[in-house]
């Protein structure tokens, strides 16, 4: 796709200047490059399946933006809609309609979600849920599972995934070992061991899960795992908490809850549900969420929470996912990609393992099945720093470390993903040349 032009390198240049006025030179980790090495693309701006860089190249793009671009990017209808509702007013810090239409949207379309808050983020919705369940149980214990990421809340960073594991830093200094303490870890997939952390522990609040996980690479539930966890949290009196916020009209319109028949108590979502904007959402059954303020005594607020721009955003995101085809494309597209990707790998002679569950998806640079953080963490992490950067110089953005899934999004065409399969041919083929044929 991009012609790759290197005798400009305005992206170098504003890196330059960015690092001398924010951490890394950037709002949020993984986007520093540290995990694959050289200077992060700056990018100017997005359209459909592609990004633009500050220095012309054009990429197509699986990032996007860490999953909320389900529909590529600069969507027409949403951008003009956008423009009308800007124009009335940003946000108001009072009720609006539209607010109401994402809510009927969401409760409608997530099978466990009778009421819904809408907050800023996934951060914000994760923390919240956590809140209202250790609030309804009384209890201050929470289970989590490594590799899984949930946000940068204190409680929830504690063997993490995403940037936190990218940088090795799973438990992240500045979170109170007083806090620290209440969040107990297992296994993804361990079904064992989040039987015994019941027995060992009489006041878990919530299991806080991803029902697939994303931010170690992705990672399916194994069968009948999520059954367990329903089942497990369900004779402990705690709740389960299902953090879809990447999982969310992505692995189906009612979420992981919908692909696998599972009924959380609460539910996070983000991402997808804002379109692209700052959105997140915490819900579950009536009677849970009639405990937080107003009506009940666990507080949460936000100033700039259901403003107009991110609903429209959201809104229109989720009224076009009302169409069931848009699924059946992803899934075709995106099991197309894996395959073609796959295939590529093995006549380089590079061992890669593939987990996809629809449109999210990772290669992991390993021989083993990946099936918890362990297992994600054998994969060869030099080998996918070379692939992604083969892959940039063939005009293809991937997410830039190998513990992150993937996204297709519905303006990804057939021919985006034959010229994806290219690319990702010739960047085996360089990465093999070179020598070095993985791990195995
Ligand atoms: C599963 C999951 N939960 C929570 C979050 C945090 O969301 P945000 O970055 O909007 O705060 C993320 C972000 O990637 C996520 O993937």
């Amino acid at each position: 796709m991009a012609t790759p032009e290197k005798d400009q390198d305005k992206s170098a240049e504003l890196y330059a200047r960015a690092l001398e006025l924010m951490p890394g030179g950037v709002n949020s980790p993984v986007r520093a490059f540290r995990a694959v090495g050289g200077t992060p693309i700056f990018i100017r701006s997005a359209s459909g399946p592609t990004v633009a860089d500050v220095d012309g190249r054009i990429f197509i793009d699986y990032v996007g933006s860490w999953g909320p671009m389900i529909l590529g990017h600069a969507e027409a209808e949403i951008v003009s809609a956008l423009a009308g509702v800007a124009a009335s007013g940003t946000s108001f810090g009072a009720p609006n309609e539209l607010e109401i239409e994402l809510a009927a949207e969401i409760v409608e379309a997530v099978p466990s979600i009778e009421m819904v808050r809408m907050v800023n983020s996934g951060t914000e919705a994760t923390m919240s849920a956590i809140r209202l369940a250790r609030g309804v149980t009384g209890r201050d214990k929470l289970v989590k599972f490594e590799g899984c990421f949930h946000g940068h809340a204190d409680s929830l960073l504690v063997k993490a995934g995403s940037g936190v594991a990218t940088l090795g830093l799973p438990d992240s200094p500045g979170v109170p070992q007083s806090l620290a303490q209440h969040t107990l870890t297992v296994g993804f997939n361990d079904a064992a061991a989040l039987e015994d952390v019941f027995k060992q522990h009489h006041d878990i609040a919530a299991v806080i899960i991803e029902p697939v996980a994303g931010n170690m690479g992705v990672v399916p539930p194994a069968r009948g795992f999520l059954d367990f966890c329903r089942e497990v949290t369900t004779r402990h009196g705690a709740l389960l908490v299902f953090d879809e916020v990447m999982t969310g009209f992505r692995v189906a319109r009612g979420g992981a809850q919908e692909l696998y028949g599972i009924t959380p108590d609460l539910t996070c979502l983000g991402k997808i549900i804002g379109g692209g904007l700052p959105v997140g959402a915490y819900g579950g059954s009536r009677e849970l969420m009639r405990n937080i303020a107003p009506t009940g005594p666990i507080y949460q607020a936000g100033t700039l929470s259901g403003n107009p721009l991110a609903m429209t955003a959201g809104l229109l995101t989720l009224r076009r996912l009302r169409d069931r085809g848009i699924y059946e494309k992803l899934e075709t597209s995106s099991a197309k990609l894996c395959e073609g990707f796959s295939r590529a790998a093995i006549e380089a002679g590079i061992q890669t393992f593939t987990n996809r569950v629809g449109s999210m998806w990772t290669s992991f640079f390993t021989d083993q099945p990946v099936t918890n953080w362990n297992s994600a963490n054998q994969s060869d992490r030099q080998l996918y720093g070379r692939f992604f950067h083969a892959m940039l110089d063939e005009g293809v953005y991937l997410a830039p470390s190998q513990f992150e899934a993937g996204f297709v999004s519905a303006a990804h065409t057939d021919l985006i993903i034959d010229e994806s399969i290219a690319a990702a041919r010739k960047a085996f083929l360089k990465i093999g040349e070179n020598g070095v044929k993985g791990k195995g």
